[in-house]
């Protein structure tokens, strides 16, 4: 939505409880809401932001302008969950009140140290003339949720960097802490800086090499880049913005990204191995995606389930995004899969009989196999007139295709309204969570991965099957 800046970089003082009211109850006339996926109290949910685990709990903040389905002046808002599926927003808020992210707290990433968990996360600071200076900048969480902001800045610009220098992510490899920031040279090319923390403060950061991708690096700029490890592996995952459609093809207005490596040399900043770039996701969005290795070992997952620039249906009700399933992390053979945490079944009831009917609520996941040799098709959300998501299967030519054309809220059409990935010409198995506007499609337990928002009219419910009987399980959702 298009607010003036003056609006959205309104500071959080200036609004009065009643604008606020106002805000709160328009959100609550949505037709929309989601039932088992995150999503904003108010204003605009962007990028999942300090996933990590600490205090015996996980702990996920997002990016949030409250006021608004619009980016504006933003916050972190933090939640917790004892089992990746429930989240609780707890009221703790990392909020834009500081002379280092005082135009935004911007997208950074957390870890917990001695007693407390530290967030690393970009202060958004701009001058009077509106010309940034990005800080990578510091504060710590307590165990009752007090945020006590570090006064120094952390890392700051370097010189062969621009104005767009975000995003830290910190992690541990080897017992030492290391960060890797977003960062856009002179040239306008993106690229990805490595920091160590020295004698392990992570209060004190010493610039190691920009990580060599090995590939032409066609991008503008790196957004929100992790690396994380599976089986010793390291995965890079990140948001080229702006990357060559020669050096990857894909259909949304920014793209998500990975790269899985052999191994990480942290001392000389390298990542070696022959890793072709490649999309995380097949769906209409997901951006931003964040992955810390847990306590245990895993490696897990959670994207915006949203785009920059790109305007909702909700808009009109005062917000704007959601975020993804939490996806656990692993490789087979040399490829990347990505699963919902299997938590994820405490939410279903008792499996029926996949077939053509009116659903309730919306809020359900399939389970479906398509044979061998075969086309199938699912329209989920339908209507009487037609409409409806439609999602066909086809293991002739293994090709699996969104298509949401079909609609009365169209939104984002100009970068189409189909997306398609390659699918085994085997039989193939869909897991489908689909939560009111929400639709994840897992291929083979998350071989490829489809998220996408699609909004029926209200009451607009019902499971057809267009080129006859899908068989698989329907599972409400609670
Ligand atoms: C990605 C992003 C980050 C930035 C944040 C601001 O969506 O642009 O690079 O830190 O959003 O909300």
């Amino acid at each position: 939505m298009n607010l003036p800046q003056e609006v959205r970089y309104r500071p959080y003082q200036e609004w009065t409880e009643d604008q606020f009211l106002q805000i709160k109850n328009k959100v609550a006339q949505s037709p929309w809401h989601a039932n088992y996926h995150s999503e904003p109290q108010t204003g605009l949910l962007n990028d999942p932001n300090g996933f990590s685990y600490f205090d015996g709990k996980y702990h996920l903040f997002y990016q949030n302008w409250p006021y608004g389905a619009a980016h504006g002046l933003k916050q972190w808002v933090h939640m917790t969950s004892e089992d990746l599926v429930h989240f609780e927003e707890s009221g703790t808020k990392l909020l834009p009140d500081h002379v280092n992210d005082a135009q935004g707290a911007y997208s950074g990433s957390a870890y917990a140290v001695d007693d407390k968990l530290f967030l690393f996360y970009t202060g958004n600071v701009r001058d009077q003339n509106w010309v940034r200076d990005p800080r990578q900048i510091g504060a710590y969480m307590t165990k009752d949720g007090q945020i006590e902001k570090c006064s120094q800045v952390l890392i700051s610009q370097p010189e062969d960097v621009t104005e767009h220098f975000r995003d830290p992510q910190i992690f541990k490899y080897q017992e030492h802490f290391y960060a890797i920031v977003g960062a856009q040279n002179h040239e306008q090319k993106g690229f990805i800086k490595l920091y160590k923390a020295v004698a392990n403060d992570v209060e004190n950061w010493k610039f190691v090499a920009d990580l060599d991708l090995g590939r032409q690096a066609s991008e503008y700029m790196v957004e929100c880049p992790n690396l994380v490890f599976v089986n010793e592996k390291p995965i890079l995952i990140y948001s080229p913005q702006g990357l060559s459609k020669d050096e990857l093809n894909y259909d949304n207005i920014y793209p998500n990204t990975y790269q899985i490596f052999d191994t990480f040399d942290p001392e000389k900043g390298q990542l070696i191995g022959d890793a072709p770039l490649q999309n995380l996701d097949f769906g209409f969005e997901a951006y931003a995606t964040q992955a810390f290795n847990s306590p245990d070992g895993r490696a897990l997952a959670v994207s915006w389930i949203g785009l920059p620039d790109v305007d909702y249906p909700t808009d009109d009700y005062d917000y704007q995004g959601a975020l993804s399933l939490v996806k656990e992390l692993t490789i087979k053979d040399g490829v990347l899969y990505q699963k919902p945490v299997s938590a994820m079944s405490n939410l279903q009831g008792q499996a029926q009989i996949l077939e053509e009917k009116n659903t309730t609520t919306n809020s359900y996941h399939l389970q479906v196999t398509i044979p061998a040799q075969s086309q199938k098709e699912l329209l989920l959300m339908a209507d009487a007139y037609g409409n409806g998501f439609a999602i066909a299967a086809d293991t002739v030519t293994g090709t699996l295709t969104l298509d949401r054309s079909k609609t009365k809220h169209g939104f984002a059409e100009a970068y189409g309204t189909k997306r398609s990935c390659q699918i085994p010409k085997e039989d193939v198995t869909l897991n489908i969570y689909v939560d009111q506007s929400i639709i994840e499609v897992f291929v083979n337990d998350g071989q490829a991965v489809l998220t996408s928002r699609y909004f029926p009219e209200n009451g607009a419910s019902a499971i057809l099957m267009p080129k006859g009987k899908v068989d698989g399980h329907y599972y409400e959702m609670r």
